[in-house]
């Protein structure tokens, strides 16, 4: 992982937000490919997802939100995590991050005393950092070895400890609420809490707005409004992609846990008879959206999330979950959510939520079934995915090629290109006219400085899936044959083929749309 963060860094992919006062941490800017890449993330979904279906349109809701709305969902009450302070290192964190933060502790009640046994005179913990076990942990490690011999416990009765302490792993696994490190779990509410308008009074409810956690909410609000005026019949969806804000107790793992994101979130609404069968078609489609990105189905995994750990509301939840570096973790969420929202919003409003069926002429509040994506992960996803160093040396020498293996059609620069000599005015200008020909339809990139070579390493490492170069064969000046074609270079087989000139537009189109 720290190599690729190291990359994205380097050739401008993402940045860590105020980075120059020190960084806002959760928060991620991208720089200019990263930008690129995520733009071609979101149209693609929006192509996928609204531009080539009839039933489903788009929208786009404020990211203030009304408080109403947030206290009908259920969030205002009830959108938290579990969280445990450190006693020894003062990080909050989430309950369910305690063990992979800390290793394996083990609780001890008593001490050793001068003749070797064991007394029950003291309390304290003894922390193991495993093997694996990330560096924060041993950091953590660290800190309580230290206070423990402040306790005045040395350094050979904590290695005897530790001797004790793995004939009783299972026995006494380090568990959040034993209050050994970490105080009682408690809940602590993600959303950010802001105030609308200019009122002095700070307890005003009508003042209160929040940022959204979720781009669903503001679906469900206009799901009337839209129902009414695109004249759409169930079953139909409608989908958006925009922010959300969580106040994540432990933002990690680089864009992973942010508390600022990007969602691309369906509501499909149907009668309650289609649910389950909408939600097994959505698995489908969406998985068949990640292999077409780049994302093979091997690398995803499927969760059906079982009975008791799915919302309450919920029928069939699938997480789809992705082989990240740092483990396997959720990229998208399926779920079948029932009428909850709806009839949420109508309790919560006193305004009719029912649809009214012309051809049946029934009324029902139609059921749910999201399939809701993070955009931030699946950039992430997509740059884990492409990353790779390919061994290319020869003779016992190592030459390893850094190359991002980016679907062309996610690629943020579609391609590069060169006149094989800077100094060759005709080999420029015509490179300088196939850039102009392609800027309108693709970014491109033109590059003259340097050795070919170093110039296709550079865009392998970008991901630019091919290099388009102009040389002396352009010219016609090896012979007729190969007179106004130019050599097109595949990024990941490094293989070239001669294309017409004329034909470079199209040729590229075909391939990255
Ligand atoms: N409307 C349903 C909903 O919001 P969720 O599972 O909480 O469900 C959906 O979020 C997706 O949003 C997740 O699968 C993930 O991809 C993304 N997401 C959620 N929290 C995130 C965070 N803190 N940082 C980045 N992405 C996040």
């Amino acid at each position: 992982m720290e190599k690729i963060v190291s990359l994205c860094k380097r050739r401008g992919f993402i940045f860590q937000s105020a980075e120059i006062y020190g960084g806002l941490n959760g928060c991620w800017d991208y720089g200019p490919l990263g930008a690129e890449l995520k733009r071609n993330l979101k149209e693609y979904w929006w192509r996928c997802n609204v531009q080539e279906r009839d039933d489903v349109v788009g929208m786009d809701g404020s990211i203030l939100t009304h408080n109403s709305v947030l206290v009908a969902s259920g969030h205002v009450g009830g959108f938290s995590d579990p969280m445990c302070d450190c006693l020894l290192t003062k990080e909050r964190l989430r309950a369910d991050q305690v063990p992979a933060q800390s290793g394996t502790a083990f609780w001890y009640t008593g001490a050793k005393s001068k003749d070797g046994s064991w007394s029950v005179e003291k309390e304290f913990a003894v922390l193991v950092a495993s093997e694996e076990a990330a560096r924060d942990a041993r950091k953590t490690a660290a800190k309580f070895y230290v206070q423990l011999a402040a306790a005045g416990v040395s350094a050979a009765d904590l290695e005897l400890q530790g001797e004790r302490a793995e004939a009783v792993t299972d026995s006494v696994r380090f568990n959040p609420a034993n209050g050994s490190l970490l105080t009682e779990p408690r809940e602590f509410n993600l959303m950010f809490k802001t105030k609308i308008g200019a009122t002095s009074d700070e307890n005003d409810p009508s003042a209160i707005g929040w940022l959204r956690p979720e781009t669903a909410q503001s679906i469900f609000c206009q799901y009337k409004n839209i129902l009414d005026s695109s004249r759409m019949k169930i079953p139909f969806g409608i989908a958006q992609i925009g922010k959300s804000f969580r106040n994540e107790i432990n933002p990690r793992n680089f864009t992973f846990r942010s508390r600022e994101f990007e969602q691309m979130e369906i509501e499909y609404f149907c009668r309650a008879e289609d649910g389950l069968k909408l939600t097994d078609e959505w698995l489908e489609r969406r998985l068949c959206f990640y292999e077409n990105i780049g994302i093979p189905r091997e690398k995803i995994h499927i969760l059906d999330v079982p009975d008791g750990e799915r919302a309450f509301y919920s029928k069939k939840t699938y997480d789809l979950e992705y082989e990240f570096p740092f483990g396997i973790q959720e990229l998208e969420g399926i779920a079948y959510r029932t009428d909850y929202d709806l009839g949420s919003h109508q309790t919560g409003s006193g305004k009719s939520m029912e649809y009214f069926d012309e051809e049946s002429r029934e009324r029902f509040i139609p059921h749910v079934v999201e399939p809701s994506a993070g955009c931030d992960r699946t950039v992430l996803a997509v740059i884990c995915e492409a990353f790779d160093e390919e061994e290319l040396g020869k003779d016992g020498k190592s030459d390893v090629r850094t190359v991002m293996r980016f679907h062309p059609r996610m690629a943020p620069i579609k391609a590069a290109v060169f006149p094989l000599l800077k100094k060759n005015e005709e080999q420029v200008r015509i490179a300088k006219e196939i850039v102009k020909e392609l800027k309108p339809w693709m970014p491109v990139f033109y590059d003259e400085a340097g050795a070919v070579g170093r110039r296709y390493r550079r865009q392998d490492e970008v991901g630019t899936p091919f290099c388009i170069t102009v040389d002396f064969d352009t010219l016609g000046e090896n012979g007729e044959e190969n007179k106004d074609t130019v050599t097109i270079r595949h990024r990941d087989s490094m293989e070239q083929e001669r294309v017409p000139v004329k034909d470079v537009l199209h040729w590229l189109i075909k391939r990255i749309h």
